[in-house]
């Protein structure tokens, strides 16, 4: 039965799901990846789509920007779609000194200023952290990359939020980059009993504009971190 926000029926999506957060994006990578890619949902424009990718069914969906906007997609999709994983790629700016532009992070865990997993144990500071089956198939696709780095990312509510006394204190902390979505993910699929991971790019770095990438890199390293999603949604 459709949900407030997919207009979808139960085995429509693929038991995995890969999550850009730009609706476009997901179109593109459905595009890309599958054979005869259907159009399953389109609310709100947030298209969903299912087909086969070398023989095996998977899903594209966007989550839209920021936790709110992930959590009502990833809860809708775990509880009433069958689906068992979602693997988040987006991006993120970079913020330890050895994170570059360029660069594709595997988040082991997520930090966050948001509320969101604060209600799952209360007195308890919950750590969001990655399905392990799915971080080590993306590691093990991964191979010796040297771009390719694993650790923990901060997810931010705001965009426009960072002090300049957070982002140093974080980059010491080893939090390789700032997203928006993944440590809501990682709540709702710990709550829920589902796995979850998120592969980012580094599109930026906060300390350094000079590693800024012009759009066709961009689109050559988000390749990169797709290859590793796709490993890891089909392991
Ligand atoms: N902050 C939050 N999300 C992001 C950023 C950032 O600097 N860069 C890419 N996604």
């Amino acid at each position: 039965m459709a949900t407030p926000h997919i207009s979808a029926e139960p085995g429509d999506f693929a038991p995995a799901v890969l999550m850009p957060g730009d609706p476009k994006r997901a179109a593109r990578i459905a595009e890309q990846l599958l054979d005869e890619p259907r159009l399953v949902s389109d609310v709100r424009g947030i298209g969903g789509y299912t087909g086969l990718h070398q023989g095996k069914p998977l899903s594209v969906m966007a989550s839209g920007m920021g936790q709110p906007s992930l959590s009502i997609y990833a809860t809708e999709l775990f509880t009433q779609f069958g689906v068992e994983r979602i693997i988040r790629v987006g991006t993120a700016g970079g913020l330890a000194a050895d994170t570059r532009a360029g660069d594709v992070v595997i988040a082991i865990g997520a930090h966050t200023d948001s509320s969101i997993n604060e209600k799952l144990c209360p007195g308890i500071n919950f750590s969001a952290t990655a399905s392990w089956a799915l971080l080590s198939a993306a590691v093990k696709a991964a191979g010796d990359d040297p771009r390719v780095k694993v650790g923990p990312v901060v997810s931010r509510d705001l965009f426009y939020g960072n002090t300049p006394e957070q982002v140093k204190r974080l980059a010491e902390l080893g939090t390789l980059g700032v997203e928006m979505e993944a440590a809501a993910l990682y709540g709702i699929a710990a709550n829920l009993h589902k796995e979850a991971l998120a592969v980012l790019t580094i599109s930026d770095h906060l300390f350094d504009s000079s590693q800024d990438m012009s759009p066709a890199e961009r689109e050559t390293n988000f390749q990169k971190s797709l290859e590793l999603a796709v490993a890891a949604a089909l392991s």
